[in-house]
């Protein structure tokens, strides 16, 4: 949306909703976000009780553009080589900026925040607009499917929320998240940008854990994005009972991701098909999905989806 236009009605009105306290769903190119203004506590609390989201669990924060980033996090000349990437499916989690206006619930009381700045013209024109960055997790209950299309959301949550529709969401699995700390960098969650490309801009490998096993990404439990169904992973047919959820050419199948092979395709698929799956199969099957580029976002969601369920 060109800058001399003003934003159309609605995004006004969630914009006005957002500034008063509110909490509104958006779409984001990975995944719909459930946003509250960062800097206001009750607001940011009742995204908590929304979701049923366990408190210890920090937010991510949206921003507009750098400028705004930069209100909230001290980057690091590394940070700001990263944040080319800026907008898009990337995460940085960088020291909190002493005095930052946000509120302590969105960082569970970390002294690092989670920021990035979307790649969607309704997500940035809604944050331009409300004028404050926007503390935002996926729009789905706690441990469920993520929603990649505004029903989704408002089938999760009973029309509880009101949900700005964008369509469905162009990457389909959320963005890789990174900590920087010094000259180390950390990929918290595979995500819809691919660890290959990161690593060709800094010449370097990304680290995978802290190097002493600590948790760093407190989101990040085994059994996540559970669809109701049972996951089998790996399955090259279905066994009788099961829906197959394909990869590649496989005529008959119940669902399939890509049946080009195609990762960006088969990203932009999951969410929608496991939703869609869930509402007739109790017993899902999926195909095996190559390790590399987006695969490993794809492979980390699809091993929670079928972790035992806690
Ligand atoms: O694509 C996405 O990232 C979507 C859209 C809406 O932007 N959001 C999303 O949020 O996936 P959520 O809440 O479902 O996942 C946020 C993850 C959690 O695993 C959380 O622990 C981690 O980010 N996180 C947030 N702040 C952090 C911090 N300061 N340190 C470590 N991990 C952090
Ligand atoms: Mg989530």
């Amino acid at each position: 949306m060109p800058e001399s236009l003003s934003p159309p009605p609605e995004i006004a009105r969630f914009a006005g909703s957002l500034r008063a306290g509110g909490v509104v769903a958006f779409p984001t190119e990975t995944v719909y976000g459930l946003g509250a203004d960062a800097g206001n506590s009750d607001a940011v609390l009742r995204i908590y009780e929304i979701k049923g989201r366990p408190r210890f669990n920090p937010l991510i924060v949206h921003c507009a553009d750098l400028a705004m980033a930069g209100t909230l996090a001290e980057f690091s000349p590394l940070a700001l080589r990263l944040a080319q990437f800026w907008p898009g499916p990337l995460t940085l989690v960088l020291p909190k900026k002493p005095g930052a206006r946000l509120s302590d619930i969105v960082t569970a009381g970390l002294d690092t925040v989670g920021i990035r700045i979307p790649d969607h013209p309704l997500a940035l024109a809604l944050i331009g607009a409300a004028g404050v960055p926007l503390a935002a997790p996926s729009a789905n209950p706690s441990g469920r499917l993520s929603p990649t299309t505004a029903d989704q959301v408002v089938k999760a949550f009973q029309g509880l929320v009101p949900v700005l529709d964008g369509g469905a969401c162009t990457e389909g699995v959320e963005s890789t998240i990174l900590a920087v700390a010094g000259d180390r960098v950390t990929q918290l969650r595979a995500g819809a940008l691919p660890r290959e490309e990161i690593e060709s801009l800094l010449l370097q490998k990304l680290a995978t854990d802290s190097g002493n096993g600590a948790i760093l990404a407190p989101g990040m439990l085994a059994s996540h994005y559970a669809p109701r169904a049972t996951l089998r992973l790996d399955a090259t047919a279905a066994q009788p009972g099961e829906a197959w959820l394909a990869f590649g050419p496989a005529p008959g199948a119940a669902a399939n991701l890509s049946p080009a092979g195609d990762l960006h395709e088969a990203a932009r698929n999951l969410f929608s098909m496991l939703h869609r799956l869930d509402e007739t199969a109790t017993r899902i099957a999926v195909a095996p999905i190559p390790e590399t580029g987006l695969g490993e976002a794809i492979n980390d969601r699809l091993r929670r989806a079928a972790a035992p369920r806690g």
